[in-house]
């Protein structure tokens, strides 16, 4: 067999990339691409660069100049762009003085305390969905419910979810390596109206502050030089953004995963106390968030088949967490979905280390929710029509898919 390439352009890679990412792992998981960058496969090297103190997740700051006309001309523009980094991409000790600011708010048990609103959410959905016979699910649940519930945390007006869903596909568009110039002026122009948005949210709220997490992070704002402006913009982007865009993927593809294996339907059905395992087997199966990307600071040493492989500081690292969360080493029979699996839980699907996923017990809480009272009530639901992806490569979700009771 020839050693396969990283070629995210193949339909048939985005249609299913997990056969391509066991062909990488096995026959060459410290894959060095024709850009000098480098793409990991294994489940132990991934979670390693992703807890190391040794690699930044500052790309900009840190990387190689990039030696693509494409690559470099993304590159400047997004430098001479204004406004603060999101936590995201930044690096302890800028890190760990964000994170700290919101960490309380995503703790276990603050986030539990949102069960009961989200169930009632949830049942409200359903109940209308009952009804008709059946629900789009992605327009009807997946999207619906986390933008409100982001939206109540940071008390953010919902009358223009429709615009936010769009300005939020066009900004993580960015996410995808494949992005274009035009992608990055669509993105500027969503800015252009985001921002003054924001702007005057924040005024008003700095006149009527509340509880919630929003006011909390102008009196932080207020307080002094802990957070500035423009970070407390960038952060309520991300939050906001982050807030929903991933979750409503997460409530996609596992229902989708779900209707691919009937009798695993048929156990949550049965025991709904499962449903905190059963979200991180499916977040396992069929993630989100494929990939992500880490650049060393020191030369570090990888294992690959035919030898060791250095990647030097500023080599772009990207880690596939797709396919470390099928990696056979960790997980049994990996392409078999069961929602008992013992140690489904150590996925990375939400990464690992510092930028471990600060929303991820919401997004845990939220599928919890709405996947398992649809399971609950619609044991025997069938998708109805041709199933849609978006079409990405980071971000992987389920666009549209019909289901009927
Ligand atoms: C299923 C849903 C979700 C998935 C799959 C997901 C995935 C991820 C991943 C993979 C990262 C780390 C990226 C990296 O290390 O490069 C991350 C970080 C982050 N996520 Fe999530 N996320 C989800 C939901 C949420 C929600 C609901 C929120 C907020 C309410 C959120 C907020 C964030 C933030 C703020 C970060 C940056 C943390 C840091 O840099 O320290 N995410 N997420």
């Amino acid at each position: 067999m020839t050693t396969p390439v990283f070629n995210p352009f193949d339909p048939a890679f985005r249609a299913n990339p997990y056969p391509f990412y066991d062909a990488l792992r096995e026959l060459d998981p410290v894959h060095v691409t024709p850009f000098g960058t480098i793409v990991l496969t294994r489940y132990d090297d991934i979670a390693h660069t992703l807890r190391s103190n040794d690699f930044s997740r500052d790309i900009e700051a840190n990387a190689n100049e990039p030696t693509d006309p494409l690559n470099k001309a993304k590159r400047d523009r997004r430098r001479g762009r204004e406004g603060a980094k999101s936590i995201l991409n930044l690096d302890p000790p800028d890190h760990t003085r964000l994170r700290r600011l919101v960490s309380k708010a995503f703790t276990p048990s603050a986030i539990e305390r949102l069960r009961g609103r989200v169930q009632e959410l949830v049942d409200d959905v359903l109940d209308q969905a009952a009804a008709r016979g059946g629900m789009e699910l992605i327009d009807d649940l997946a999207f619906p419910i986390p933008f409100q519930v982001i939206s109540d945390l940071l008390a953010m007006p919902t009358d223009r979810a429709e615009e936010m869903r769009e300005w939020s596909q066009i900004i993580t568009q960015n996410l995808e390596p494949t992005s274009t110039l035009d992608d990055l002026d669509k993105s500027d122009e969503v800015f252009g109206l985001l921002i003054p948005y924001l702007l005057n949210v924040i005024e008003d709220r700095r006149k009527h502050p509340g509880d919630d997490l929003l006011s909390g992070l102008i009196a932080v704002e207020e307080d002094g030089d802990v957070l500035s402006l423009p970070e407390l913009i960038s952060f309520v982007v991300l939050l906001y953004i982050a807030g929903h865009e991933t979750t409503v993927n997460l409530i996609g593809n596992s229902v989708n995963t779900l209707l691919g294996h009937p009798d695993q339907l048929a156990r949550w059905h049965a025991d709904p106390s499962m449903g905190s395992r059963a979200v991180d087997e499916c977040l396992r199966m069929d993630g989100p968030v494929q990939q992500t990307v880490r650049v060393p600071l020191v030369p570090v040493t990888y294992h690959g088949i035919n030898g060791p492989v250095v990647a030097q500081p500023g080599t772009i690292v990207t880690t596939v967490l797709g396919a470390a969360n099928h990696d056979p080493s960790v997980f049994a029979d990996p392409h078999r979905l069961d929602l008992g699996r013992e140690n489904a839980n150590r996925h990375l699907a939400l990464a690992a280390g510092i930028h471990y996923c600060l929303g991820a017990n919401l997004a845990h809480l939220e599928a919890e929710v709405a996947v398992g009272s649809l399971v609950a009530r619609f044991p025997s639901m069938k998708a109805t029509g041709a199933i849609t992806w978006r079409d990405r490569l980071t971000i992987r979700g389920v666009d549209h898919l019909e289901l009927s009771f």
